[in-house]
This record gives structure tokens, sequence and C-alpha cells, in this order.
């Protein structure tokens, strides 16, 4: 099975673009809706609830783990690649939506592999813009990234905070809700320069495209984040054949959540467009706040 990991429900967003661009193979979605959201959680808590949903997705057999989760590829990451597959699972994989996303802010075509440090046919220069969670922004993981492959393109990252409970409260459009996604957006109004592109680096921010749509002038691109990432998972598996020969292609879809699974999928099958059966299952008693709080997870 090809794992899918997000905090939250938002993530089938991601999971859906998947399904269109890759629809044999066998599917595990993983929604940490419990301890969700993650997007205003420290470092040390988003790396260790995303090792502990990683593991528990190789643990159900998937040899592959893409993280939906903006926040989770910003801040665990780095980290999974670099000091737990290495020395735990060599021959496990995990992906995030942060590389891909770049690639395609910078405009480098599907199929071409941005080398670090080496011109890329990208975009050399202009302004591109991120909108994500505190976390994601802070972590500066889109930063990082572009500046590999292309120095020269300005990059204002925006963190918008309040757009993840709007989604949630299901406040997805009216007077309110555009109220407070332009004054997130300020910095890419005018006066300011207006960017190419930009990218909705959250899970949950593609519901809010009708708004965003009419808030942002027409000549801006908006990036959607699950179909570029569907595309360049469907390249990454062309390049790793020996990757994509452990896939299994059943075209099975399964959905774990570790709060009530009946809300999970009355939530998830407005985003899906069908219907779907969740199981609740239980990570771990962490519920990421310090025991002398006396919380109860
Ligand atoms: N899934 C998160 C993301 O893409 C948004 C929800 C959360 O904050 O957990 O960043």
């Amino acid at each position: 099975m090809i794992g899918v990991f997000d905090s939250g429900f938002g993530g089938l967003t991601v999971l859906s673009a998947l399904l269109r661009a890759l629809p044999d193979y066998d599917y595990l979605y993983l929604a940490d809706s419990a301890r969700a959201p993650y997007g205003a959680r420290s470092a040390e808590v988003v790396n260790e609830f995303t090792l502990e949903a990683v593991e528990w997705l190789f643990a159900q057999g998937c040899p592959l783990v893409v993280l939906a989760c903006n926040t989770a590829s910003a801040r665990a990451l780095r980290n999974i690649q670099q000091l737990h597959l290495p020395n735990r699972w060599p021959d496990r994989r995990v992906l995030g939506v942060v590389r891909p996303s770049v690639e395609a802010l910078a405009g480098l075509p599907v199929g071409t592999v941005a080398i670090p440090d080496k011109t890329a046919p990208a975009d050399t220069e202009g302004l591109v813009a991120v909108l994500g969670t505190e976390a994601t922004i802070a972590s500066d993981s889109y930063g990082i990234e572009l500046r590999k492959f292309a120095p020269r393109i300005r990059l204002v990252q925006q963190a918008c905070p309040l757009w993840v409970p709007l989604v949630e409260a299901g406040e997805l459009d009216g007077p309110g809700t555009e109220y407070f996604l332009r004054k997130a957006l300020e910095p890419l109004l005018p006066p300011h320069p207006a960017p190419r592109r930009v990218l909705l680096g959250c899970t949950h921010y593609p519901l809010l495209l009708p708004v965003l749509r009419r808030i942002l002038p027409s000549e801006i691109e908006i990036l959607d984040q699950g179909a570029l990432v569907a595309d360049r998972l469907a390249d990454w598996m062309r390049r790793h054949p020996d990757q994509e020969a452990r896939l299994t292609r059943g075209g099975t879809r399964r959905f774990c959540t570790t709060d009530d699974p009946e809300w999970f999928a009355m939530r998830g099958e407005k985003l899906l467009g069908a219907p779907l059966l969740a199981e609740q299952v239980r990570l771990s008693d962490r519920c990421g706040k310090p025991a002398s709080a006396g919380t109860v997870c």
C-alpha cells in the first residue's frame, strides 16, 4: 500500500489527486484527527507525532509513505529521511509535499530533477508566494528548498493561522471568511508587487479556492498542491522502478483516524466525493501537552 498521512481530513485533497493520477495502487490513509491541528504545535511535537504515524503505516505494510500534511513535511520529513530511515528502515521511503511544490513554484517542468547548487531549468528570477500554517512558515522549509536550485527567485511566505479553523468550522465563504482571507493576503495585494504564482501550502486551503480566486488578481496563478504532488509522485515512480515494484496494485482504499471514525467519514466524503468507511486506530498516549499540565489525552 501507499501510506498517506495527514494531521486530519484535509489531506484527502492530496489523496483524491493521487487517486485520479495513480488509481491502480492500494492506499492507506491515516489521519491523526485526535491531535490535529498540528499547525500551531512545536517542531519537537510535530516530529514526534509524525514519526509515530510513519512507524504505524510501515507496520501496516506500506513501503512508501507520502506526508500529505505540509506542517509534517516541513517540520519532520528531513529528520525522518536523514536519521530514522537509514538506521531503521533503509528499504522504505517517505516523501513530502514541500519539494514537489517548490519545483512547481519555480516553474520547473515535471520530469526534471533539480540538483542542489546547480542552476536548474527553472525560472531564474521573479516573485512567488507560499501560504501555510504558522509551523510551516516558521520552519522556512519552502525558502530552504527554493534557495537550493533557484536562489534568485524571491519568495514571500505568509502564515494564515485562522484559515484552518475557518475550514474546520465549515466557513468556506461569506463576508467573515473573506475578511480574514483578505487580511492574511495583504502582502500579496496592491500596492505590494503581485507574485507570479501562489502556492496553497496547506491541505485545507484548496477548500477556500473560490474566495481566494475572487480576492487575488487574475494574473496570479494559484497552484493546486494535490495535483502537482500527484504528477511529481508519478514521475518519481518512473525514476525509481525498484520502489514502484514494491507497491501493490489492487485498487483498495483504507481510511484510519485516531478520532471518531463517523465524524471523519462524514467530513471526508465531501472532500473525496465518494462514500468512505473509516476505522479508529491508536498511535500513542501522547497528546502533545506537557505532563505537568495534568492533561488527559
Ligand atoms: N494538514 C495541515 C497542513 O497541511 C493543516 C492542518 C493542521 O494544522 O494540522 O499544514
